[in-house]
């Protein structure tokens, strides 16, 4: 008989692309999901992408209820809702604490009660801040951040204690977190509450940590998810991508594909419990080059991008993925392209409207104080 697998945030970016391949790969999926306005829009209903096979229960992660109904039968358990904003999350905090931390101890008591062959939770690069740095001696530097008086002077480059320059290298799992942001804050929760009560009622879990995920499907009108998604709503309304500080701050850009790809591994894969992971491309661009990148995809390459010389507080300047670990134990070996992710993301983008809300939420941060 085929196992039957529960997805919270099923109904979103990356839940859908995920029910996709365990449906593929002949699972039964069932999503939890609230829909919630920021992502589905008002009086949201069932998005027209998700599979017709997907069983869909409306409800919050929050709810004990809810949860209990739709782990019943479930074999095993991805938790991916959440509230997914980083700028946001430094004003609702009280939200995303609500949603994401006490969301995830909600799910944890259900499954206490009934524990599940595995649980994958959906953790984030967000939580490592800064990502690794090596100093011209070839050490590496941990902990490196950025001073506000640095960032106020347009100092965009971390610099090590000493004042030297630091090549950022790619990130491992080892490198501890550095939580800058109320979101980074509560990813790491989630992990670390995931594993451990895992640990003590035997149910076998995986973390995993995305870097920057995109593809179709991702919500271009919620204008604090990512960064492609919101530079794509900006180029089809005919704004130009807005970035911060100088462009230059470098990212690893994941295709969905290739994450749900990842989860599914994650799923199956004996050496893989009890392990964090980086979920990322292995490569890494500035963030400038994608904005102008997915300008051409999108046939939009007159729009030059409009770099503001601004800090956003709980911003990073770089971090990419050591990807390592997923592909030793995981058997993880990425296959979707830049060049190939963004023709396709052009080829959806070219059916969407987009509701461009950038504006607005510059506005929110900056109102209060959250730019410089
Ligand atoms: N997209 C990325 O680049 C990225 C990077 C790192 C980590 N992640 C993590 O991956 C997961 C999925 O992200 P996504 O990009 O698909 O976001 P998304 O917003 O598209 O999906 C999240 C889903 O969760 C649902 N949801 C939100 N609050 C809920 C609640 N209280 N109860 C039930 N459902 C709720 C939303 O309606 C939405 O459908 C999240 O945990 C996110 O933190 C995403």
């Amino acid at each position: 008989m085929s196992r039957s697998i529960l997805i919270t945030g099923g109904a979103g970016f990356i839940g859908s692309h995920l029910a996709d391949e365990l449906l593929r790969a002949g699972y039964k999926v069932r999503a939890l999901d609230s829909l919630t306005e920021q992502v589905h829009g008002t009086g949201a209903a069932r998005p027209s992408y998700l599979s017709p096979d997907v069983e869909l229960i409306v409800g919050d992660v929050r709810d004990a209820d809810a949860v209990r109904r739709a782990l019943r039968g479930i074999d095993a358990v991805y938790h991916l809702a959440a509230a997914v904003g980083v700028g946001q999350s430094m004003y609702e905090i009280a939200h995303y604490t609500d949603v994401n931390n006490r969301g995830t101890a909600v799910l944890l008591e259900a499954l206490a009660e009934r524990p599940v062959e595995r649980l994958v939770v959906a953790s984030s690069m967000s939580i490592y801040g800064e990502g690794l740095y090596r100093r011209s001696d070839g050490s590496v530097q941990t902990n490196a951040e950025r001073s506000i008086e640095q960032l106020k002077a347009g100092l965009w480059e971390p610099r090590s204690e000493d004042g030297e320059a630091l090549a950022p290298v790619a990130t491992p799992e080892w490198k501890p977190p550095c939580l800058s942001s109320v979101y980074a804050l509560s990813k790491f929760d989630q992990e670390r509450m995931c594993l451990m009560v895992g640990r003590a009622y035997e149910i076998p879990t995986v973390a995993l940590r995305f870097f920057n995920v995109y593809g179709p499907r991702q919500a271009l009108s919620n204008p604090y998810t990512g960064v492609l998604a919101i530079f794509a709503a900006r180029l089809l309304n005919d704004k130009p991508p807005l970035i911060f500080e100088d462009g230059e701050q470098q990212r690893d850009f994941v295709s969905v594909h290739d994450v749900a790809h990842a989860c599914q591994l994650a799923l199956e894969a004996g050496s893989a419990v009890d392990h964090v992971f980086n979920i990322g491309s292995g490569q890494h661009f500035t963030v400038k080059e994608i904005a102008q990148r997915i300008g051409r995809a999108v046939g939009k390459e007159y729009i030059d991008v409009v770099v503001n010389g601004k800090y956003r507080v709980g911003d990073i300047r770089n971090c990419f993925a050591d990807i390592t670990l997923a592909r030793d134990l995981l058997g993880y070996a990425p296959k979707v392209g830049l060049d190939d992710g963004l023709r396709e993301l052009a080829e959806w983008l070219a059916e969407q409207s987009a509701e461009d809300n950038v504006d607005k939420a510059s506005q929110e941060l900056a109102e209060r104080g959250l730019t410089v």
